[in-house]
Formats: structure tokens, C-alpha cells, sequence
């Protein structure tokens, strides 16, 4: 090969390398994604089409997009998923459902979670997530079902959750959740069954406590 032909080989390989970064870097929840993936072991292979390259992620499987090609949904569950969550996932700003129950996913619950403003349902369930609940998940106010249930969170339950109004289905049971059990706010609608298998403080009585059983020999 000549030099001048050499210098052109060259030339289209930092085309096609330019080519590839703007397509990347213009598609920030593809690479959202690809960082979510980067951080999983997927013995399943169910994120193998999952292709960074392509201009949007709306036609790898198990992810939905809304018609402007924005994320909605991430759909895995069920998916033998292990290894961290990350706090890319707080990109996906149109995101609605975000579906990851009964996998093996460890580490702790990112805060950049309670970025996603859209986000109706955030499912967590059934996998080996630890520390807090990130308080940060207060500022969801579209939040309507919360199911984090049957993982190692521990620590209190953040007073911030009891501000979300949209909340209709609570399930933090199976944890090593401490302290209170919050009453006010959509907490109001919640039985024990939200919080079964903690080691949470039942509310104390509002009312005073009941005098002592009268005695049987009183006069
Ligand atoms: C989690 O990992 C264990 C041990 O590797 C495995 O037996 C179990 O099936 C996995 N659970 C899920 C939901 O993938």
C-alpha cells in the first residue's frame, strides 16, 4: 500500500469512528441503557440486541418508547439479571414503568431514581437490593404503584414517600426496614401488610391507653 493510500485508509477509519461517537453521544438514554447493561450479568442473553450504536434504544427488546422516542418502559423482570443498578437510569426522563422484579440485582437503590418525574411504576421486588430507601424517591408525584418488597433495605421508611397523593399500591414488606411506620399523608390507605416482616415501629395509639381491666374481687 502506498503512503497517499495509507493516509486515505486512515482518513475513513476516523470518519467511521466520528460517525459512530456523534451517533452515541447524541443518543443519551441508549447510552443510559448500555451503562445499565454494562453493570448486569445477563446469563440469559436477554439484552443481547441491546446495540449502542443504533440511533435510539425503541427497537432493542424489552424497552418501550413513547412517539417522539423517548423510554417509557423498561420491561426485566423475571430476567436472572445480577450485578448494580446505576444512577444513568435518572436520564430517562420520560420514563413510566421501570419493571426489574425477581432478579438477583444487588447493591443499593440509586438516587437519581427520584429524577424520573413520569415515573408511574417502579417495580424492585424480589432481589438482594441493600441500604436505604433513597429519600429522593419523594419527588415522584405520578407514582402510583411502589414494590420494593422482599429485598435487604434497611434503615427508616423516608417521610418523603408519604407526600406522593398518586400512591395506590405500597409493598416494602420483607426488608430489614427500622424505626416508624409513617401515618399521615397516602400512608393513610396502607394495612400492615406494606410493611409485614421488618423490624418497624407500629404507630402508637392516638387515643390514651385503656385503664387496667377492673378486678374481679373489687368491691
Ligand atoms: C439468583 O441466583 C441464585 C444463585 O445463583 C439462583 O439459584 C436463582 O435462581 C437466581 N434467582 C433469580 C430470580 O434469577
Amino acid at each position: 500500500m502506498g503512503t497517499s493510500s495509507r493516509r486515505h485508509a486512515a482518513f475513513l477509519c476516523l470518519l467511521i469512528v466520528l460517525e459512530t461517537f456523534s451517533q452515541v453521544s447524541a443518543n443519551a438514554e441508549g447510552d443510559a441503557l448500555n451503562a445499565l447493561k454494562t453493570n448486569l450479568a445477563d446469563p440469559n442473553n436477554v439484552l443481547q440486541d441491546w446495540d449502542p450504536t443504533l440511533v435510539n434504544p425503541c427497537t432493542w427488546l424489552r424497552v418501550t418508547c413513547n412517539t417522539h422516542n423517548f423510554v417509557t418502559r423498561v420491561d426485566l423482570g423475571d430476567a436472572s439479571l445480577s450485578g448494580q443498578l446505576v444512577p444513568q437510569l435518572g436520564q430517562l426522563r420520560h420514563l413510566q414503568y421501570l419493571e426489574l422484579y425477581n432478579n438477583n440485582i444487588s447493591g443499593v437503590i440509586p438516587r437519581e431514581i427520584g429524577k424520573l418525574k413520569q415515573l408511574i411504576s417502579l417495580d424492585l421486588y424480589l432481589n438482594k437490593l441493600r441500604g436505604h430507601i433513597p429519600t429522593t424517591l419523594g419527588n415522584l408525584k405520578r407514582l402510583r404503584f411502589l414494590r420494593l418488597h422482599h429485598n435487604y433495605l434497611s434503615g427508616h421508611i423516608p417521610m418523603s414517600l408519604t407526600t406522593i397523593t398518586t400512591l395506590q399500591v405500597l409493598d416494602l414488606s420483607n426488608n430489614q426496614l427500622t424505626g416508624p411506620i409513617p401515618v399521615n399523608g397516602s400512608f393513610g390507605l396502607f394495612t400492615p401488610i406494606s410493611f409485614a416482616n421488618n423490624s418497624l415501629e407500629y404507630p402508637l395509639p392516638t387515643t390514651p391507653s385503656p385503664s387496667p381491666l377492673p378486678s374481679y374481687n373489687a368491691p
